[in-house]
């Protein structure tokens, strides 16, 4: 079984590895378009195996789709990432033009790959990705909701001085600083959440996951790698091993909550047929009003990508 990742940048290379450490595939593919890059990232990977005791191949490829062929599982994330002071909606422009390209190419070699889009900005990248691959939404859905969560969940166990295991969240909406945490429906070790810490902290920790991204990007002047890559390699899990997991995916909504033709976070069910439920929660108003609100600001994005596809 096959996997390819688009990007062999930071959180590419961070997915190719993580995929071939817990031996999710037999073979991984890194594709790049910098000259040697994925192929050096991937010997890099490979020369892992010995150490870390797997026997999953890890090839690498310049812009040579042809490597690609036959793969389960497509993870785009190429692309630009976030410097200091720029927000995700600022990369439209370039990686609408990468994510195209690059999902033309992908499936001419793997008709019948599932896509995991990683790009940013995240919902427009992954509904850009749809619109060019021209298959069942099932099969084209975006990874924020599992790296969201698990700031979340991160930032819960510090507080609480618990385990990250024990602690289950659900977050929905867009992948910006109008995602919606829920802290109703967060629970640790089966207890919920808002019988061990005070509103004042939950919120302070609600606003913190919120802001995320941003806090990782002005440490370090780029976009975080290791926890989306490992996000990104938890999805592709789940769908070659059929695990029917239930995590916060990017996904098509056809009245869903209320929303239609619209890429927005929600919890689904993902197993080897891609997306195969999407949860329905029934989420209060205070809930559903900012639901709403998280999808208003991706309807804009998108609109600037359907202008864009409409001047092209
Ligand atoms: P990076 O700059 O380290 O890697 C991107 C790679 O894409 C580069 O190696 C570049 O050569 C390659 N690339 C550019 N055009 C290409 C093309 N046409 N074909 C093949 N490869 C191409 O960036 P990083 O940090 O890996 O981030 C990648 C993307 O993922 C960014 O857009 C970033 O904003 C996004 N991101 C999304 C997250 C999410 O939760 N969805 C989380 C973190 C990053
Ligand atoms: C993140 O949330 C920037 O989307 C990227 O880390």
């Amino acid at each position: 079984m096959k996997v390819t990742v688009v990007g062999a940048g930071n959180v590419g290379a961070t997915c190719a590895n993580v995929l071939a450490t817990r031996e999710v595939v037999n073979e991984v593919v890194l594709l790049d378009i910098k000259e040697g890059f994925a192929e050096g990232k991937a010997l890099d990977i490979w020369e892992t195996a010995p150490i870390n005791l797997y026997d999953t191949r890890t090839v690498g490829s310049t812009n040579d789709y042809s490597k690609t062929a036959d793969s389960e599982v497509v993870v785009i994330t190429s692309g630009l990432p976030r410097k200091p002071g720029m927000s995700r909606d600022d990369l439209i422009a370039t990686n609408a033009g990468i994510v195209k390209i690059v999902t033309e190419n992908v499936l001419k070699f793997s008709p019948n790959a599932i896509l995991v889009i990683v790009s940013n900005p995240l919902d427009v990248m992954t509904y850009c990705a749809y619109l060019n691959a021209k298959v069942d939404s099932s099969k084209v859905f975006g990874m924020a909701g599992v790296l969201d969560t698990a700031r979340y969940r991160a930032f819960l166990a510090e507080e609480l001085n618990v385990s990250p295991k024990d602690i289950q969240a659900v977050l929905m909406g867009g992948h910006g600083d109008t995602m919606v945490p829920l802290p109703r429906y967060t629970t640790v070790g089966g207890i919920p959440v808002t019988e061990l810490i005070d509103s004042a902290k939950l919120d302070a920790i609600v606003e913190r996951t919120k802001k995320g991204g941003g806090e990782i990007v002005n440490l370090l002047g780029t976009s975080a790698w290791y926890a989306p890559g490992a996000a990104a390699a938890q999805m592709v899990e789940a769908i070659v091993k059929d695990q029917k997991r239930i995590f916060p995916v990017c996904a098509w909504l056809q009245g869903e909550y209320g929303l239609k033709d619209i890429y927005l976070g929600v919890p689904v069910v993902l197993g080897k047929n891609g997306i195969e439920k999407i949860i329905e929660l029934k989420l209060n108003d205070g809930e559903k009003a900012l639901l709403n609100e998280s999808a208003g600001h991706v309807r804009d994005v998108m609109g600037v990508l359907d202008t864009m596809t409409a001047n092209a």
